[in-house]
């Protein structure tokens, strides 16, 4: 098993360059997806609550006028995301989400960032909890072998089961710059009944 960082101190030292990783093509999948989603489903407008937002670059991606605040647990990602007119909260998710009040934000994101979870479950409860209208979240599909051999600790949740999705299958999300293979990733939607 290769020795961990922190999360914190992974995504602090990969903030100035995510953008740019970000935007190359290769790795644009997921982003694109929930672009894809948010315009079938004709959202175009209200506030978002996004877990783990990083530096925001979703915001670059939406059309649309939305209110964005940001959960991160690094502060140089969030100071990317605040310079993108993200009111931002620099705390652990798993500490951030049960202070937040119940159906509070018309729309929850989570883009790659539940793998970083140990208890993805609980999240899950809390996001439904939040959401007024529709969650969209990415589950990364982490294998064995990634995990050992990634610096930061990550999880699979690939398979838990999700409530009332509408939009339920799985993408090549991302590719792994440091070990360069391809990652599944499952994109769910769900519409909140009110
Ligand atoms: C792969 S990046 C995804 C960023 C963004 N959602 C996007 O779509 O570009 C994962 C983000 O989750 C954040 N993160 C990881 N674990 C976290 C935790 N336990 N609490 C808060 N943020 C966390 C990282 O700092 C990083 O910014």
């Amino acid at each position: 098993m290769t020795n961990k960082i922190s999360t914190e101190e992974f995504y602090d030292n990969f903030a100035l360059k995510y953008d740019d990783i970000a935007k190359a093509r290769s790795n644009l999948k997921f982003h694109n997806e929930a672009v894809k989603i948010f315009h079938q489903y004709n959202h175009h407008q209200g506030t978002i609550l996004d877990i783990g937002c990083g530096t925001g670059f979703i915001s670059e991606l939406l059309e649309g006028n939305f209110e964005y605040t940001g959960i991160d647990i690094s502060a140089k990602m969030l100071d990317y995301a605040a310079k993108r007119g993200y009111k931002t909260i620099h705390k652990q998710i798993e500490k951030a989400l049960p202070e937040i009040d119940s159906q509070s934000y018309d729309f929850v994101l989570s883009l790659s960032s539940l793998l970083f979870l140990e208890d993805a479950k609980t999240a899950m409860e809390h996001i439904y909890r939040i959401a007024c209208q529709a969650i969209l979240i990415t589950l990364d599909e982490m294998t064995e072998e990634y995990i050992k051999s990634s610096i930061i600790q990550s999880y699979d949740h690939s398979k838990i089961v999700i409530e009332n999705a509408i939009e339920d299958y799985f993408i090549v999300g991302w590719t792994s710059s440091n070990q360069g293979v391809d990652i599944r990733t499952r994109v769910a939607y769900i519409q909140q009944k009110n």
